[in-house]
């Protein structure tokens, strides 16, 4: 049974477009030509793989466009949350970029497991650790807000755990169990 699962994977990756996780935290986009530094895109992010060329990856990403800040994508425009920031020039979906291939996952649940061992870290202390299942993205939003001054956690490492927590949401985007 185990060698016609692995072989239905083997087949499956072939006869699909093929998708990868951002694995590196902060992962740098680069330029489709000039392969310069545009932007950033976040861990977990699923994005389909168009080519490999050396050790870079074409990606193409897909989110929603949000309302004021034209040079992001979210996950959902609302609420929300972005997985993408470019430096200048407008965020669109379906944009293709160049990213290191180190910096991609074939599998979902290790784009996550950094963040996930820094948000039980970090929300542990005082109670037990709330699964992120337990509310929906737009709670999260309000919950960590109100639990920032408590965990001491600058806006950067809030808006990460954030990520963490509303791709986990009971309606987020991740799939995979973590
Ligand atoms: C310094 C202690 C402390 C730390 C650290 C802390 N919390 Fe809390 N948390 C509390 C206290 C006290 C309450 C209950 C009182 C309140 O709601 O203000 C609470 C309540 C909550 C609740 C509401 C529970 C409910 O069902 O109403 C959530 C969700 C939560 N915390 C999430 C987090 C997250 C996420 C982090 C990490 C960023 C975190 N907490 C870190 C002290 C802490």
């Amino acid at each position: 049974m185990k060698k016609v699962l692995v072989l239905i994977a083997v087949l499956s990756s072939f006869a699909f477009a093929k998708g990868a996780f951002i694995y590196n935290v902060k992962t740098d986009l680069l330029d489709e030509k000039s392969k310069a530094v545009v932007g950033e895109i976040y861990e977990g992010t699923p994005v389909e793989v168009v080519k490999k060329d050396g050790d870079l990856t074409l990606i193409k990403v897909k989110g929603e466009q949000v309302d004021g800040n034209a040079t992001a994508l979210a996950y959902k425009s609302a609420p929300l949350i972005t997985f993408l920031n470019i430096t200048s020039g407008e965020a669109k979906s379906g944009a293709k970029y160049f990213v290191k291939s180190s910096d991609l996952s074939q599998r979902e649940y290790p784009s996550w497991e950094e963040v996930e061992l820094v948000y039980y870290d970090t929300c542990t202390s005082c109670h037990a650790g709330h699964h992120p299942a337990e509310h929906a993205m737009n709670e999260w939003d309000a919950y960590l807000s109100a639990m920032q001054y408590f965990a001491k956690i600058n806006d950067a490492e809030k808006a990460r755990i954030l990520r963490f927590l509303q791709a986990h949401a009971k309606d987020g985007i991740a799939k995979e169990e973590e």
